[in-house]
């Protein structure tokens, strides 16, 4: 019994490193061009970037003295140790491995890419099971043998179960749609509150209304970006749950996602033109005077629905307003982005004080301002990318007067011609890859980058840096078509 699970774990450990031979073989990487930043245009760094850093994202799944299934935030263990399972962070990164799964090119791949969804599985089922001190499956993270970490930290966060849920519902629909119900069944979904899907869901049924701290950990309220996921995982465990004729189920969640709908709509400030990203503050942190957070965008990305419905997507003249104003506060407050170069780095928000160090709660220690972040800069990107392909679809934009000035800074008043501006907005997202390719080093990217020099900062290899990146560069090969590939 334990030599054959000693043997298994053996295998695991060289999981990564097998899928990586698959991947890099699909490119020149091995021979021999490699990604010298300033001789390639966009189109061919990003073509030998994308697998070098699905090979950092994978050897961030499962490493040697860790549980099967555990995804590290990233390798770095001290200042700031960061070697633990985040459910968020591992969520987000495992959907990406679940549309591996899907594009997988031959057998062997898609076997691998299964074990570690199944692996992933397990050990979620197992956080949804260990005693923690959140009392509930709001616990943000967990150590890598399995166990609840006892330290005092910012919880419960209620973001984290929406995610996980909306990962695994992801997965359900896949296997479904490759006829295997009875593995979404026995493994995913069931009328039993043990299943993985259906713990997660009933827990944000019954807790989307209790304040948590927010997805970066410092400030109990409501938020807009946990109560954007809340609602997309209720709406999609909806229809996942009626498709499975658990009835009931399915007509409870749809009800609170629209109880959560209208709730959402109080976020928006028409004096401030900005969506709020805290409301009834109760805890935490007490200095984001602004209210203006980069979760809004994040919220809008991390939330799109299957079944579209517009509410509070990327062409939402409020989530264009935030985005205007988080590009002019960035713009004014990072020295980086007063030296003239090709686009704008993008932080958390701006009274941000967290150099990306240390992992304590006492904010008093955070002396140094924030930097900007890759995951936030990659998540503009991705957003433009949105845009484009939404008006492509849509073949409409409306100009309001709370999103002129968005528009405007995109050369609205100079040229309303559609295509002028699809092409801008295109400009724009590029700008963003632009700007994580001069801070990047060579394929890796770390937490944070300085606002001062731009050099790197934080936990190296963070494991959501190389999810955002292959979102964005996902959602970039969506809109080609229409324009030059230059
Ligand atoms: C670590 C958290 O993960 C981060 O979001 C926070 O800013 C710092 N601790 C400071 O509390
Ligand atoms: C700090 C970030 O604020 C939080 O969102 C993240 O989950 C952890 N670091 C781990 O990456």
């Amino acid at each position: 019994m334990f030599l054959k699970k000693k043997i298994k774990s053996i295998i695991r450990m060289f999981l990564p490193l097998l899928l990586t031979t698959d991947v890099l073989a699909s490119t020149n990487v091995l021979n021999g061009v490699s990604p010298e930043k300033h001789w390639l245009s966009l189109e061919e760094w990003i073509f030998t970037t994308e697998p070098l850093v699905t090979l950092n994202l994978l050897k961030n799944i499962s490493p040697f003295d860790a549980v099967a299934g555990v995804v590290v935030a990233s390798p770095s263990r001290r200042e700031p140790n960061y070697y633990y399972h985040w459910v968020r962070d591992a969520s987000l990164v495992m959907n990406v491995i679940v549309k591996k799964y899907v594009m997988a090119k031959n057998n062997k791949e898609k076997h691998l890419y299964h074990t570690l969804l199944l692996d992933f599985i397990n050990f979620s089922k197992s956080n949804q099971t260990t005693l923690n001190l959140s009392g509930g499956l709001g616990e943000p993270k967990f150590n890598v043998d399995g166990s609840a970490y006892m330290e005092s930290w910012g919880r419960p966060q209620n973001d984290s179960p929406a995610l996980r849920a909306l990962t695994f519902i992801h997965l359900a629909k896949v296997w479904l749609s490759e006829k295997r119900e009875p593995l979404v069944r026995s493994l995913l979904y069931s009328k039993s509150f043990t299943s993985v899907i259906k713990a997660d869901l009933e827990y944000v049924s019954h807790h989307w209304r209790d304040t948590c701290f927010d997805l970066w950990e410092e400030t109990r309220g409501r938020h807009f970006y946990t109560l954007m996921v809340e609602r997309a995982a209720l709406i999609e465990g909806a229809h996942l749950a009626r498709e499975l004729k658990d009835y009931l189920a399915a007509d409870w969640y749809f009800a609170q996602a629209q109880i959560i709908t209208n709730e959402l709509n109080r976020f928006w400030s028409p004096e401030q033109n900005i969506v709020m990203q805290t409301l009834d503050r109760d805890g935490g942190s007490d200095y984001k005077f602004s209210n203006l957070d980069s979760a809004t965008v994040l919220a809008v990305l991390h939330s799109t629905l299957s079944h579209k419905d517009g509410f509070y997507d990327v062409s939402d003249d409020r989530i264009q307003a935030t985005v205007y104003a988080l590009e002019k506060k960035f713009s004014e407050i990072y020295e980086i982005n007063k030296k003239g170069h090709r686009g704008i780095a993008i932080g958390r928000y701006p009274e941000d004080r967290y150099n990306g160090r240390f992992n304590d709660l006492n904010f008093t220690q955070y002396n140094n301002l924030g930097n900007p972040w890759f995951l936030t800069t990659l998540a503009f990107a991705e957003f433009y990318y949105r845009l484009v392909k939404e008006i492509q679809d849509e073949n409409k934009i409306e100009i309001t007067s709370r999103n002129l000035q968005f528009w405007n800074a995109l050369g609205y008043g100079k040229n309303k011609n559609i295509q002028y501006l699809l092409a801008a907005l295109k400009t724009k997202g590029d700008d963003f890859m632009y700007t994580v390719q001069f801070h990047m080093n060579g394929s890796h990217m770390s937490e944070q980058f300085s606002r001062y020099t731009g050099y790197m900062e934080g936990a190296a290899d963070l494991t959501w840096s190389y999810e955002s990146f292959l979102r964005a560069i996902e959602q970039r090969s969506t809109i080609f078509q229409g324009f030059n590939k230059k």
